[in-house]
């Protein structure tokens, strides 16, 4: 049938849709569950995103908690974030050891596109999110995130809170909307017992014999596997400072194409002895699934009208004075209108809910920033096409014990991205293969009343990318590959090793998909399998031959199939099944959870706590 091919759809999309780009079929793109399909429930549904082992669910006792925010967002993409004044609760004074903030949402009912959201301290985002599409029942969600490492916010007054809730397009068709609820639960207790953190059923089982042989780490085990920072001993930052814009758009910085890097002018406080950057980022509109994106030769040669080009790599580069200190290619979120809606209900994509964020240390070249004079914090994304929402939060330790804190950035050695491309396509046919390294290996001393001490790190980038385009474009597989592993070596002033951490990550991204046109004019069949996983370990070695290990790996596997006409979903059906383990000093949790057409199957949960040991 005619209707199917590429040409004509791109066409009827592009008149149906407003304010989105015109795509190909050719590529994964975003789709609406339709309401008009019996709904699976009768009842509101929960959406899930299964993480890492939860924060405390609600209530478990915090030692205070506060509604910071309550308000209807409605169907107005163009309005300012919603603001409200944050206060520390009256009564209930610090100091705190953790901070969970809860984004709480319900929607009765109306449909709703997936959207982006962002919440903002003062200019610092403690959180990026994105929704869930709606049902006839309507949904409700929570999110739950760990906001302890922006105490230092926490603790001032009258700072500005605010949220942005922008829908991806303006239609009338779209009538939900959302109640949302920001609260911040403070508590004073280490000891966060897993007993009583139970938003699922958790099986007790045998202690773990891990490998401990940790000294005085042993006091640390008792305080809870969701404590991980109590191994690493890390204080939080004394200030953070936002990266980000100051515009009635939202505080995230609106980056368009590689050109448009987007900048703040800092002066960082003499006596900082530690500096950290931390890149908030998600990708939209013609980037939103840039890693399927194809070559421009082959749009060029193919007439189409998809703006999806500039291949399939993308980077955020992050710059001071015009000057890249670091660079990070984003693990792959898929929002839940994408490439199979049905996918995602009731369970999300990994980080849908809770967008990662990525660390670049700055301590090295603190010898350049501490001399009391303005630098320009840059913000771009190479090779982007539009629009990525990026901006950054810098974190400084500072030297309580001096006012003058004296650096010097002894190394850097760069070397440039290499990256190798292959390109072959014959119309609508074609395989495209990207492959890329880069070494990065920076140091830098600096003298505070701690000590002098020397901070080297060493960073190696690998990343692979391969489309493959087969009967007449009709059927894509996408194959990713990222690996990142850190290094972050302290030395003494005497040369003498005192830290070493090591940070790998690997997310792999596989997506096959295949197309056929439907029975009906104007309609046509898409049968997807997506699997996705981020594989995460943390080591780090003290002297005294102390280590500390933290692994976690989160899997998801997707299969359907969708009848679609225009945007819609007439009919269809899709299942995933998701894997999560994560392993620390304390013990072990796994979580086990598969749904399909908008219902969990299964969701088993163990944890294994490893009892504290007497020295
Ligand atoms: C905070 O809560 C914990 C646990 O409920 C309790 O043990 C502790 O006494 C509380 N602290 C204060 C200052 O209320
Ligand atoms: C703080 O005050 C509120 C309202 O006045 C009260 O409900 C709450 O129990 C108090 N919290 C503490 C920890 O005293
Ligand atoms: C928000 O808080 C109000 C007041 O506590 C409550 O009635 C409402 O159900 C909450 N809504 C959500 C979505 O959590
Ligand atoms: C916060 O604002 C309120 C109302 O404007 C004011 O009464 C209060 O003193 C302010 N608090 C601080 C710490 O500035
Ligand atoms: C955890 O809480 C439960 C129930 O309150 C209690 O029985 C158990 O002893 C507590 N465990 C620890 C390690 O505090
Ligand atoms: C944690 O901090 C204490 C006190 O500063 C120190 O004695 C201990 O060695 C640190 N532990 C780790 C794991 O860094
Ligand atoms: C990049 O985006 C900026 C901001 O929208 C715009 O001013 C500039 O012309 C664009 N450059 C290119 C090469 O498209
Ligand atoms: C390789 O791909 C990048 C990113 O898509 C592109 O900018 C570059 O021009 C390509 N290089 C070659 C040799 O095709
Ligand atoms: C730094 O820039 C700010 C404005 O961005 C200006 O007020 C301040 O005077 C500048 N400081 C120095 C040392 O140049
Ligand atoms: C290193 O820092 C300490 C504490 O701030 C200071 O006393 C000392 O003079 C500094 N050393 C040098 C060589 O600047
Ligand atoms: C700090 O240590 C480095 C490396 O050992 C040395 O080159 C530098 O001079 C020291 N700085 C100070 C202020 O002592
Ligand atoms: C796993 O979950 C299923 C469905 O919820 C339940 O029937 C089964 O007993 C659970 N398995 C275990 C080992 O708990």
């Amino acid at each position: 049938m005619s209707s199917s091919s590429p040409i004509l759809l791109i066409l009827f999309i592009s008149t149906f849709m407003i304010n989105i780009s015109s795509s190909s079929p050719n590529f994964p793109d975003r789709y609406l569950k339709s309401l008009t399909n019996p709904p699976s429930s009768s009842t509101p549904t929960e959406s899930i995103e299964v993480t890492k082992p939860p924060p405390p669910s609600n209530p478990i006792n915090p030692n205070c908690s506060i509604l910071v925010l309550q308000n209807y967002f409605n169907n107005t993409p163009t309005s300012p974030p919603f603001t409200t004044l944050y206060s520390p609760p009256a009564n209930c004074t610090g100091p705190w050891n953790k901070i969970f903030l809860e984004y709480s949402v319900s929607s009765d009912d109306g449909e709703q596109d997936d959207r982006i959201s962002g919440v903002w301290l003062n200019g610092v985002e403690i959180l990026r999110t994105s929704t869930p599409q709606g049902n006839p029942s309507g949904i409700f969600w929570k999110v739950r995130k760990d906001v302890s490492r922006y105490s230092s916010l926490f603790t001032q007054s009258n700072l500005t809170l605010s949220v942005m809730l922008e829908s991806e397009s303006i239609d009338d068709w779209f009538t939900g909307f959302y109640q949302v609820n920001v609260s911040l639960f403070y508590y004073q207790d280490q000891d966060l017992n897993l007993t009583r953190i139970s938003p699922v059923e958790f099986i007790e089982v045998e202690p773990l014999k891990l490998n401990r042989k940790f000294g005085e780490l042993s006091e640390a085990s008792v305080k809870g596997m969701y404590n991980a920072g109590a191994f690493t001993n890390e204080t939080s930052p004394d200030l953070i400072i936002p990266v980000s814009d100051n515009g009635d758009d939202g505080c995230w910085f609106r980056i368009k194409n590689e050109s448009d890097i987007h900048s703040k002018t800092i002066q960082i406080p003499q006596n900082t002895k530690k500096a950290v950057l931390e890149i908030y980022v998600s990708a939209h509109g013609n980037d939103e699934f840039w890693y399927s994106n194809v070559p421009n030769a082959y749009i060029e040669s193919n007439h189409l009208s998809s703006q999806r080009g500039n291949g399939a790599f993308r980077q955020v580069i992050a710059t001071v004075d015009g000057v890249t200190v670091g660079s990070v290619t984003p693990i792959p979120v898929i929002f839940s209108g994408g490439i199979n809606p049905l996918f995602w209900d009731p369970v999300v994509a990994i980080g849908a809910f809770n967008l990662p964020t990525y660390d670049i240390d700055l301590t090295p070249f603190l010898g350049f920033l501490l001399d009391g004079k303005n630098h320009s914090f840059g913000l771009g994304v190479a090779y982007s096409k539009s629009v990525w929402l990026v901006n950054a939060n810098l974190h400084i330790w500072l030297d309580h014990g001096s006012d003058i804190v004296t650096a010097q950035s002894s190394s850097y050695r760069a070397e440039p991205m290499q990256l190798q491309n292959q390109t072959q396509f014959q119309t609508l046919d074609g395989q495209f293969k990207i492959e890329g390294q880069r070494k990065t290996e920076y140091s830098g001393w600096v003298n505070s009343s701690a000590g002098n001490f020397t901070t080297r790190i060493y960073e190696e980038f690998k990343f692979q990318n391969e489309i493959k385009l087969s009967n007449n474009g009709q059927d894509k597989e996408v194959e990713q590959k990222i690996k990142v592993k850190t290094e972050i070596r302290i030395e003494n002033d005497i040369g003498h090793e005192i830290s070493k951490s090591i940070i790998s990550r690997k997310y792999p991204l596989m997506i096959k998909i295949s197309t056929l046109p439907g029975a009906e004019a104007d309609t046509f069949v898409s049968t997807a399998d997506v699997s996705h996983s981020t594989k995460e370990k943390y080591t780090r070695a003290l002297s005294s031959n102390e280590q500390i290990q933290i692994e976690s790996e989160n899997s998801q596997e997707s299969s359907g199939w969708m009848l679609v006409k225009d945007r819609l979903i007439l009919s269809g059906s899709g299942s995933t099944s998701q894997t999560l383990t994560y392993k620390d000093l304390n013990g072990f949790y796994s979580r086990v959870v598969s749904a399909a057409n908008g219902k969990i199957l299964q969701d088993n949960s163990t944890v294994a706590s490893v009892s504290p040991l007497s020295a």
